[in-house]
């Protein structure tokens, strides 16, 4: 099969597209012909090897899986020994986090991990927005965001910004997204109820109190961040901070447990995947899609998401759409 394969940590101009050997079904697991797939930030990271100590679960050196990708959706093609969720040419999506592999024409998965059943009206490459929506989630979650609270989301036009407004108005919060000028109307048509634009005003000045601010794309810090919260309000982050600093204060906030700083540790992607698909089937959930590239052209993804600038998600088509 063909299949993304990156033999070193590097710039996006390692990867090189390869034969491989088709995996097949296992015990436990389902094939999955890919149709569509993404580059992620945590694509891109992986393949840097950034930040270092992430090396210890991704490889020393060099990727402990060369084959990266980790959203998946396509049609199950074959089902493995004690298997009973799916049936072949079952259309489904999912996340592969811990093995990734998903940058190929088949991936293979287990049947109990993050993968479900694609609505019936979607198209494949309106599924793999897994990543984003999990990490968003896991934040989300993390803090416990009730309905009727007040949520501002910084950096609502990358991927996991635009999961946060949808999954924000989910739950029922009012919801403040922070973006540049190009992305106001898309945070406003995700249903964000106040849009304020970062690079005509300044959003610390703002005169609403949040229980939630959450940094979903590592681009502020607590400390501008601090007057906007509400007396028992909180920061979360998605990213380290500069020079780290978000780490060392989401462990202070840990020590004195203020829970005032916090950077949301991933949850169980099968949560995520577990309710996408009703949210998708229903409209309330939609993929905000930056571009689209062939298998082949991997590395050009690879350089657009290095550049920090995407809206949503980047998508690789493996199969033509
Ligand atoms: N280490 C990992 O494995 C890992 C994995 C996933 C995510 N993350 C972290 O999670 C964060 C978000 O990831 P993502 O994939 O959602 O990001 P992304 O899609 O790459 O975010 C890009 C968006 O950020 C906006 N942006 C750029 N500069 C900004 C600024 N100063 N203020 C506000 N918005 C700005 C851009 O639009 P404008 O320029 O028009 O505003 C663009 O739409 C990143 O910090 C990433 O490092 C880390």
């Amino acid at each position: 099969m063909k299949a993304a394969f990156a033999p070193k940590y590097g710039p996006p101009d390692v990867v090189e597209i390869r034969d491989m050997p088709r995996p097949v079904a296992g015990a436990g697991e389902v094939l999955v012909e890919i149709h569509a797939t993404t580059v992620t930030r945590t694509d891109r990271e992986t393949l840097r090897g950034h930040p270092w100590f992430a090396r210890l679960v991704t490889g020393l050196t060099g990727p402990k899986h060369p084959v990266l990708g980790i959203d998946f959706a396509g049609v199950v093609v074959e089902v493995g020994p004690g298997t009973s969720r799916f049936s072949i040419g079952d259309r489904v999506f999912g996340l592969s986090p811990s093995r990734y592999g998903c940058h190929a024409e088949w991936v293979a998965v287990s049947e109990d991990g993050a993968i479900g059943h694609i609505p019936e009206t979607l198209a494949f490459h309106e599924a793999v927005v897994g990543e984003g929506a999990w990490y968003a989630h896991s934040n989300l979650e993390a803090f416990g965001l009730a309905s009727g609270q007040d949520v501002m989301i910084y950096g609502a036009s990358g991927a996991i910004g635009t999961a946060a407004v949808q999954l924000a108005k989910a739950r029922g919060a009012h919801v403040t997204a922070v973006v540049g000028t190009r992305h106001t109307d898309l945070a406003a048509a995700l249903g964000a109820d106040l849009v304020v634009n970062y690079m005509t005003e300044d959003f610390t000045a703002r005169p609403e109190r949040y229980d939630l601010v959450f940094d979903a794309v590592g681009k502020t810090t607590y400390p501008a961040c601090r007057k906007l919260l509400k007396p028992q309000g909180a920061y979360y982050a998605s990213d380290l901070g500069p020079w780290g600093q978000t780490v060392w204060l989401s462990l202070w906030s840990a020590i004195t447990r203020s829970r005032r700083v916090v950077i949301g540790m991933p949850r169980d992607p099968r949560e995520v995947i577990g309710f996408l698909g009703d949210m998708l089937a229903d409209g309330r959930y939609r993929a905000v899609i930056d571009s689209h590239y062939d298998l082949d052209d991997i590395s050009a993804a690879y350089a657009h998401v290095a550049t920090e600038q995407k809206t949503g998600i980047v998508v690789i088509d493996v199969k033509p759409r």
